[in-house]
């Protein structure tokens, strides 16, 4: 894609590996300076150190989106060494173990919620204290087919994703007229370390969700990236509050 970022800041939550550090990569090509916040704090530092490497500007950080002050103190790094904050792609996500809803623990519900979609509460909040200063913004929240779709088994992670398109169309209304746009993905399954690890642990089932999805095959950590930067592009100026869902084509039906 030919975006150019140059002069802009980038934030990205759980930007280390998968769909996250992707994107990542993708902004710091596009010329934007690059903060990796991720829970991790040496995977976010070795995933920042990779693009520096590479010439590019970026910084890796600690950052629990489950916890409200680290989120605020990651944004506060981030502008604190970058100055401004333009884009933000709230992207650090977790699988709940895959259940009837009959046999759930309400830890698992309470966590998955608590990361999902309280951290991108929380994130936006932060986020939009910045951007509103500075009158102009771009945010793209991660949500999933299991935004849009009942998936079996995922009762917690789809209302979790759920939510955050909810979150979004809210916000989204919020901020239309100050300068800032609020969007939300939703991707089919992708092959990233979260998919290879159900892969590892239900071979069958996921092998049959492969199976269903209409273009028959997983969509690249990439092609997720460039709905992204699209979305944060000026390309998209007129797209506020709405769902994109690269997705293989799965929830066409
Ligand atoms: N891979 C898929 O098929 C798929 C499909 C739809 C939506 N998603 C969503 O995309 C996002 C990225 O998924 P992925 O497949 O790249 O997964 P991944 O497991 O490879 O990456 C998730 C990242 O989030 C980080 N993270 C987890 N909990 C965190 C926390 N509390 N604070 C900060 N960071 C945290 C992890 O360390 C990891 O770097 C997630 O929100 C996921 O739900 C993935």
């Amino acid at each position: 894609m030919n975006i150019s970022f140059k002069n802009q800041v980038a934030f990205v939550t759980g930007g280390a590996g998968g769909i996250g550090y992707a994107t990542a990569r993708a902004f710091a090509e596009a010329g934007a300076a690059v903060s990796i916040a991720g829970d991790h704090e040496d995977a976010a530092k070795s995933a920042a150190a990779t693009l520096t490497k590479a010439g590019h500007r970026a910084l890796g950080l600690r950052c629990d989106v489950a916890d409200e002050a680290s989120v605020a103190a990651a944004i506060d790094a981030t502008v604190g060494v970058f100055g401004r904050l333009d884009f933000a792609y709230n992207n650090a996500g977790l699988h709940a173990p895959s259940v009837e809803t009959a046999d759930a623990l309400a830890k698992d519900f309470d966590r998955v919620i608590a990361v999902n979609l309280r951290g991108v509460w929380a994130c936006m909040k932060h986020e939009l204290r910045q951007m509103r200063k500075q009158g102009s913004g771009a945010i793209v929240n991660c949500s999933s087919q299991s935004g849009l779709a009942g998936i079996a088994g995922l009762a917690a992670y789809t209302a979790s994703k759920h939510g955050v398109v909810g979150l979004t169309k809210a916000a989204a209304l919020e901020y239309a007229r100050k300068g800032i746009r609020i969007n939300v993905i939703c991707p089919g399954t992708v092959d990233t370390p979260m998919v290879a690890k159900a892969m590892a642990d239900h071979p069958a089932e996921m092998q049959a969700v492969i199976d269903d999805i209409p273009l028959g095959r997983m969509g690249t950590p990439e092609e997720i990236a460039s709905a992204v930067l699209w979305l944060c592009s000026p390309g998209a100026g007129f797209m506020i509050g709405q769902v994109v869902a690269p997705d293989g084509g799965y929830t066409a039906r």
